[in-house]
């Protein structure tokens, strides 16, 4: 794709970053500061779905947040079921699907069940999709993945000498997804912390200044603006996409 067509990404992937800060920032625990961020993951996800967006992944809980305090951890997972119980009737009005990757048998059984329900209640809406990150860190991902795959070559379901990245990937959480197109972190921070890193192999990434409770539908389209500024390579030269003949001769 040519950086001077401007197109809107299919599949944005955000890392949700700088509750805290924006509560310390206010004098406020950081528990307030989670609870605004849940009310930039409601606006977000339809902001991006007015810009154009087809798929929006949130990275909402990794499997490195069990080691924040226990209070906090219940405080995001309540937040959490409070947040799927108060939207599930929206999603199905609005024809969001909700999907998740990560370990969600591992969440508290309230969550899994109001989970449950809205994946079902949502499954058959095919023009926009909302994916939490839940539980999710890469590398559990992958072994998950391998052991899955494993066990997939030992019945005879894969061949072993057919293994390809076509194959294997297919047994990540994300088999059936696209992959990021862009990768937004918020915060200023600028570290990927083990979110699809075999998915984003080829996206473009936008770190922003702003705390994500101040996230707007604006820095959304920024990102957006960013990302038709670069030119995707995909490994290729310049030349070869503005000539995808050549490209395909290779
Ligand atoms: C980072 O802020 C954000 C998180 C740990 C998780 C994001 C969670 C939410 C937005 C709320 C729950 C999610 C949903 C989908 C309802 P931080 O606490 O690391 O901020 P800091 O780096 O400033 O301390």
């Amino acid at each position: 794709m040519s950086a001077h067509t401007a197109t809107v990404p299919p599949h944005v992937a955000i890392i949700m970053d700088g509750n805290g800060r924006w509560a310390k920032n206010r004098g406020l625990p950081r528990i307030e500061g989670h609870r605004r961020g849940v009310e930039t993951v409601r606006t977000t996800t339809f902001a991006a779905r007015d810009l154009g967006v087809r798929m929006l992944t949130l990275y909402a809980f990794s499997i490195e947040n069990w080691k924040r305090p226990q209070e906090e951890v219940g405080t995001l997972m309540g937040l959490l079921e409070y947040y799927l119980k108060k939207e599930l009737a929206t999603f199905v009005r609005e024809r969001v699907r909700l999907r998740t990757i990560g370990r969600t048998h591992e969440l508290p059984a309230g969550v899994q069940e109001v989970l449950h329900t809205t994946i079902a209640a949502t499954k058959h809406f095919t023009d926009y999709t909302l994916v939490l990150a839940l539980n999710y860190g890469s590398r559990t991902e992958v072994v998950d993945a391998a052991r899955a795959y494993a066990a997939a070559v030992a019945s005879g379901r894969e061949k072993f000498n057919d293994s390809s990245w076509a194959t294997f990937s297919r047994y990540l959480y994300t088999g059936d997804m696209p992959e990021p197109d862009l990768v937004i972190r918020t915060s200023g921070e600028t570290r990927i912390s083990n979110f699809l890193l075999m998915q984003a192999a080829y996206a473009e990434f936008v770190f922003t200044p702003v705390l994500w409770p101040d996230f707007t539908k604006a820095d959304l389209a920024a990102a957006i603006a960013d990302y038709n500024r670069r030119e995707r390579r995909f490994g290729l030269t310049s030349e070869q996409l503005a000539s995808p003949a050549k490209a395909a001769a290779k």
